[in-house]
């Protein structure tokens, strides 16, 4: 399977990307950094450079893949405090691969969390 992966450079992707392509699946993953491009590259997947936030390479990406694997999260924006910017681009970018994956069959697989919050209370911050 051609199979492409957003966060491949993140805690889950850095075993998932071994995993994939030990099995012998194409890798094709989402990198915004030089140093992410290159250690995606060392683990055997062909890299796309770009952010979350283009959502085009992400439908042009899908609509050329087997199946899409979503880990990126933008936990540098929770951690400034913008938990709902972060969530917000996060539904952008699994709606974009809604729109090109919808009605196709071909698997998408994301990792999430489960927050629970009071009405009003604040998501957690780190604090190290
Ligand atoms: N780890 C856990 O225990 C756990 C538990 C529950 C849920 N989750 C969820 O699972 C997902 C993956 O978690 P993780 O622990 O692997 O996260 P992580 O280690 O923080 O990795 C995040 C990944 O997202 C990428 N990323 C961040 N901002 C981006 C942007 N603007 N554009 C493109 N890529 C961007 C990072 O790329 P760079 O290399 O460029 O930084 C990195 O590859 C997240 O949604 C997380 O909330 C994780």
């Amino acid at each position: 399977m051609r199979v492409f992966i957003t966060g491949a450079s993140g805690w889950i992707g850095s075993a998932a990307v071994p995993e994939l392509v030990g099995a012998g699946h194409q890798v094709v993953a989402l990198a915004r950094s030089q140093a992410s491009a290159t250690a995606l590259e060392a683990a055997g997947a062909e890299v796309r450079r770009g952010d979350l936030d283009d959502l085009e390479l992400l439908r042009r990406e899908a609509a050329a893949s087997d199946g899409v694997m979503h880990l990126a999260f933008k936990h540098d924006l929770v951690y400034s405090g913008d938990f709902q910017g972060a969530a917000d681009a996060d539904q952008q970018a699994i709606e974009a691969f809604g729109q090109a994956l919808e009605g196709s069959g071909r698997p998408f697989v994301i990792a999430s969390g489960t927050l629970g919050l009071a009405p009003g209370g604040s998501p957690p911050r780190r604090t190290a």
